[in-house]
C-alpha cells in the first residue's frame, strides 16, 4: 500500500511541520556533507511553491536531552539557505516564548528551522506533552526524515499521531526505492554486503538471501565467513560468536541457488596502520601474523564476473579497510565497476557511509539509480522490519475513495 505524500496535500495556505533529517556531519563551524539537505530539497521547495508555512524541524547529533554549543542547527541553517537563495532563521530554541513569537510572525511562503529537537529529553523519550507542544505549530505534519525513521520519537511518532501525516518526496523515494529491492527487483538482482562486523549486516543478509540471485560479502566480515569455510584467517578481525551465523547464510544461499561470491585472495598487512608493509596472498595460505584488510585482484574480477549479468545492485559496505587509502582499493574498484553497470542501463542503489563515500569520491554519484540518505534506517528496512516514523503515517486512499 502507498503512502499518503504531499502529493495528496493541499498546502495552501497551511503550517506545515515537516520532519527532516538534517543530522549532517559538521567541522569548524561548516556542513562538510549536505547530501541530506540537498535531498530534502525538493519537499521544501514544493511547499513553498503552494505558498506553505514550512516549519522544519531536525535533531543533530546525540546531545541527550542537553544544549550543546556544538550541536547548534545554524550551520545547517546557513547551508539550507544558500541553497535556497533565501535566508532561513533558525530559532533558538525548539519551544518557548520566543519561538512561539517567531512562528506566529511568518507569513504563507516563508520558512523557519527549529533548533535541535533533542535538545530536549523529550523528544527521544516520545513524551506526550512534547509532542502536544510541537503539534500545536501547525495544521498538518510532513515526514521528510527517512533517516530517522527507525526512531519511535516524539517529531517521528508523536506529532503525527495528532496531526494529519503525510509522506515527503524523500521519503516517498526512499520507501519505493528499496521496496522495490525487496518486492520486485528486475533480475539478475545482486547484493554487495561489506563492512566490518556481521553482527551489523546478519538480518539484512538473513532477508536478502532468498531474494538475490548473486551476493558478495567482503570488508571484515568475510573473514568470519571464510572462518565459517574453515580457512585460517591469521591476526585478521573475526567475530567468533558470529561463525554460525555466517555457516547459516551460506547453506541459505547454497539451498537457494544463490551465487554467493567470497574472497578468493585479499590484501594482508602487519598492522592495521598507514604506512605498514602489505602484500597479496590466496586466502588458502594466510600467515599467521597478518591481517586481511582488502580484497585482491583476483577477487575483483571473480566479483566483476559475478556481476556483470546483474540488472539490479545492492551495494551496502566498503570491502577493505576503506579509511586507509591503500586499503580502499577494492572499495574504489567497485564502485567504479557499479558506476559503468549503472551507465549500461542496470539499477543501482547505494545504501549506507562509506561505500556512499566511495562513489562520492570518484564523482559518481550522479548514476547511481539511488542513494539513500538513510544509513541505520536503510538496513532495518533492508531487514524487513517496520519502521515507526513509516508506519505512523497513513496510506493512500484508494482512487476514487
Ligand atoms: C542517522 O544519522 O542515522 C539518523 O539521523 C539517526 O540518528 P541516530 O542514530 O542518532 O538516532
Amino acid at each position: 500500500m502507498e503512502k499518503r505524500t504531499i502529493r495528496d496535500l493541499d498546502a495552501h495556505d497551511k503550517r506545515v511541520f515537516v520532519r527532516v533529517d538534517f543530522n549532517v556531519p559538521l567541522a569548524d563551524g561548516k556542513v562538510v556533507d549536505d547530501s541530506r539537505i540537498r535531498a530534502a530539497l525538493p519537499t521544501i521547495k514544493a511547499l513553498l511553491d503552494q505558498d506553505a508555512i514550512v516549519i522544519l524541524a531536525s535533531h543533530l547529533g546525540r546531545p541527550d536531552g542537553k544544549v550543546q554549543d556544538g550541536l547548534r542547527l545554524r550551520p545547517v541553517a546557513e547551508r539550507l539557505s544558500q541553497l535556497l537563495g533565501r535566508s532561513v532563521p533558525v530559532t533558538g530554541d525548539a519551544l518557548g516564548v520566543g519561538t512561539e513569537d517567531a512562528l506566529r510572525r511568518l507569513r504563507p511562503g516563508e520558512i523557519l528551522l527549529l533548533e535541535n529537537l533533542r535538545f530536549h529529553a523529550e523528544e527521544e523519550a516520545n513524551d506526550p506533552a512534547f509532542a502536544m507542544a510541537l503539534a500545536t505549530y501547525a495544521d498538518v505534519y510532513v515526514n521528510d526524515a527517512f533517516g530517522t525513521a527507525h526512531r519511535a520519537h516524539a517529531s517521528t511518532v508523536g506529532v503525527p499521531e495528532i496531526l494529519p501525516a503525510y509522506a515527503g518526496l524523500l521519503m516517498e523515494r526512499e520507501i519505493v526505492m528499496l521496496s522495490k529491492l525487496l518486492e520486485s527487483p528486475e533480475r539478475p538482482f545482486a547484493a554487495i554486503v561489506g563492512g566490518k562486523k556481521v553482527a551489523d549486516k546478519i538480518k539484512v543478509l538473513r532477508n536478502l538471501i532468498d531474494k538475490v540471485d548473486i551476493v558478495v560479502i567482503g570488508g571484515g566480515m568475510a573473514n568470519t565467513f571464510l572462518l565459517a569455510q574453515g580457512k585460517a584467517v591469521g591476526k585478521s578481525f573475526v567475530e567468533p560468536d558470529r561463525v554460525d551465523d555466517a555457516r547459516a547464510i551460506l547453506e541459505a544461499a547454497d539451498a537457494a541457488g544463490v551465487r554467493l561470491v567470497l574472497p578468493v585472495d585479499v590484501v594482508v598487512a602487519k598492522e592495521v596502520t598507514r604506512g605498514t608493509e602489505y602484500k597479496t596472498l590466496s586466502v588458502e595460505k594466510l600467515p599467521a601474523s597478518w591481517s586481511i584488510v582488502d580484497v585482491g585482484r583476483q577477487s575483483l574480477d571473480i566479483i566483476r564476473d559475478a556481476l556483470a549479468p546483474a540488472r539490479t545492485i545492492f551495494w551496502n559496505g566498503p570491502l577493505g579497510v576503506f579509511e586507509i587509502p591503500v586499503f580502499g582499493e577494492g572499495t574504489r574498484q567497485i564502485a567504479k565497476y557499479v558506476g559503468e553497470m549503472a551507465d549500461a542501463g542496470a539499477t543501482v542503489v547505494i545504501g549506507g557511509g562509506d561505500s556512499v563515500a566511495a562513489i562520492e569520491q570518484q564523482g559518481l554519484s550522479a548514476k547511481m539509480t539511488h542513494i539513500s540518505t538513510g544509513g541505520g534506517a536503510s538496513l532495518e528496512f533492508l531487514e524487513g522490519r517496520i519502521l515507526p516514523g513509516i508506519a505512523i503515517i497513513p496510506d493512500r486512499e484508494p482512487a476514487g475513495a
